[in-house]
């Protein structure tokens, strides 16, 4: 029999663009798939990042479709509710709407479904897949070494270890495969941080349903799918508790680059001129492009913006800046005159960043970021911001070595002159910028031998496939 795989995302860019890689990657196995997420996403999320655009009708992939999810959002007047209220409110439409279509005989001429696959932050999909009987993985979506501090937190004593010593930032943890790792650099959920408390309670309240639910992990009923790779975490895969089946299948990107063209060159609709954008990269060496990006949800803040300008100009290089929303504190300086600056609102990233004039990327180092840039071989500057990124960043600086975490003022701000400082170590000719550009190239190679026919993603996928198609 066919397996007819439900794949149920939680409505951000950041779940949309690796859940919908994976969808090709069963789709291309001969799955049915059937991809859903709110109704209201496309409204909700930036206009840039339509998932509606993506051609599920296209002949490649007729064994996709999207069949949306009611969240109770669709009729377009909740712009002014705040994300996290979202989590509080749509529970239990989001459950009703989900039971329908997970529990119909067949859907549009396809078979009914026969496995579940969901992302982080909606737990509730596992009670509607338990209720109805049907095998489920979660799709994790950050790093491994996330995977592994949380399920320590709720589960071996860490939780209890960070309250005695949060006092202390730069108390030091050892986790099971994972370095070192100070109180400060945890996600920002499991530390006081006043400025995010307000989020805090919600998000961690969800990681706790997440990994105390009798249902999934903490039951180890379920197979957790993970967007990384094992030579990039091998020290968490290997000592993870294996009846907890924590399987690397990544990378999951957004991109024809890495999966031999199942996907369409941009499944981002542009407001931005992607032309103009290539164009002007076109135009510069390899490596010389400064690229500043920070995901689909931060905004920084006027002083930030101000800051990132100066630097920009005192350093002389061309850059590409996306600054979504408002440009305040955002000064257009000689370089943009000039023609050796661009700002946009918004663009394809892995187009970006494979483009061979991308030297460095500064970013938030959100995972998906994160991951695109090791799969480009493109060094980063680290400027986290909240949740996963003040972990990551640490991986990258510290683990993976093929870039630096910028140092911020007591303040929360990063000076134009520790940018530049952080410019020169990356793109200038010392002997760290080499090697943070030798390990960029290494892990870029890794990352791209795992999707490979044949390489350790590759084949966790296929025996996933295979294990389901013989248990169902
Ligand atoms: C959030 C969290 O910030 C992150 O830490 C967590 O791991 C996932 O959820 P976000 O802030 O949006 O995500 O960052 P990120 O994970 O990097 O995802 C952004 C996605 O949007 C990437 O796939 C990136 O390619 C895409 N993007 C972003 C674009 O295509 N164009 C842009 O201009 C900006």
């Amino acid at each position: 029999m066919v397996d007819h795989f439900l794949l149920v995302c939680y409505p951000v860019q950041s779940h949309i663009n690796p859940l919908l890689n994976l969808a090709c990657r069963l789709v291309h196995a001969g799955a049915y798939v059937t991809f859903s997420t709110s109704i209201a996403a496309h409204k909700r999320m930036f206009p840039a990042s339509s998932m509606l655009d993506f051609p599920f009708n296209d002949p490649h992939i007729s064994h996709l479709i999207y069949f949306p999810y009611s969240d109770g959002y669709d009729d377009g007047n909740n712009e002014t509710k705040q994300q996290f209220n979202y989590f509080l409110e749509t529970r239990d439409m989001c459950r009703c709407s989900l039971r329908s279509i997970a529990s119909a005989p067949s859907i549009d001429g396809r078979p009914a479904i026969t496995f579940i696959i969901y992302t982080i932050m909606i737990p509730w999909v596992s009670e509607v897949a338990a209720e109805l009987g049907l095998p489920m993985a979660l799709l994790w979506t950050q790093p491994a070494t996330l995977f592994s501090i949380y399920y320590h937190y709720f589960h071996g004593g860490y939780k209890e270890l960070i309250a005695s010593n949060c006092d202390d930032q730069s108390y030091s943890l050892q986790l099971p495969g994972v370095s070192p790792i100070s109180i400060r650099d945890l996600p920002s959920y499991l530390v006081p941080k006043p400025e995010l408390d307000k989020f805090k309670e919600v998000f961690l309240g969800l990681f706790e349903e997440m990994f105390l639910n009798e249902r999934t992990t903490a039951g180890f009923h379920e197979i957790v799918l993970v967007n990384s790779f094992h030579d990039l975490e091998h020290g968490v895969f290997t000592s993870i508790d294996a009846k907890l089946n924590v399987i690397p299948i990544g990378p999951l990107l957004p991109s024809s680059s890495i999966d031999g063209g199942i996907l369409p060159e941009n499944i981002v609709k542009e407001t931005n001129d992607v032309k103009a954008y290539m164009e002007f990269l076109n135009r510069w060496p390899a490596n010389s492009v400064i690229y500043l990006s920070f995901g689909s949800i931060s905004f920084m803040k006027k002083e930030q913006n101000t800051e990132f300008s100066l630097a920009l100009r005192d350093s002389g290089r061309p850059y590409l800046w996306v600054v979504r929303g408002a440009k305040e504190g955002v000064e257009v300086n000689e370089n943009v005159e000039k023609g050796t600056g661009l700002l946009i609102s918004w663009c394809s990233q892995v187009d970006v960043l494979s483009h061979s004039a991308v030297g460095c990327f500064v970013t938030h180092c959100g995972w998906n970021s994160t991951l695109e840039s090791i799969a480009s071989g493109v060094p980063m500057i680290g400027l986290p911001q909240w949740s996963d990124q003040s972990t990551n960043v640490e991986l990258v600086d510290g683990t993976w070595k093929n870039g630096v975490k910028a140092k911020v003022g007591e303040d929360g701000v990063l000076r134009s002159s520790e940018l530049c400082r952080c410019l020169e170590t990356v793109m200038g000719d010392g002997e760290r910028g080499n090697e943070i550009r030798e390990n960029a190239k290494m892990w870029k190679e890794k990352a791209s031998m795992s999707v490979m026919d044949g390489g350790s993603s590759d084949l966790n996928l296929i025996n996933f496939i295979k294990d389901i198609a013989k248990s169902t």
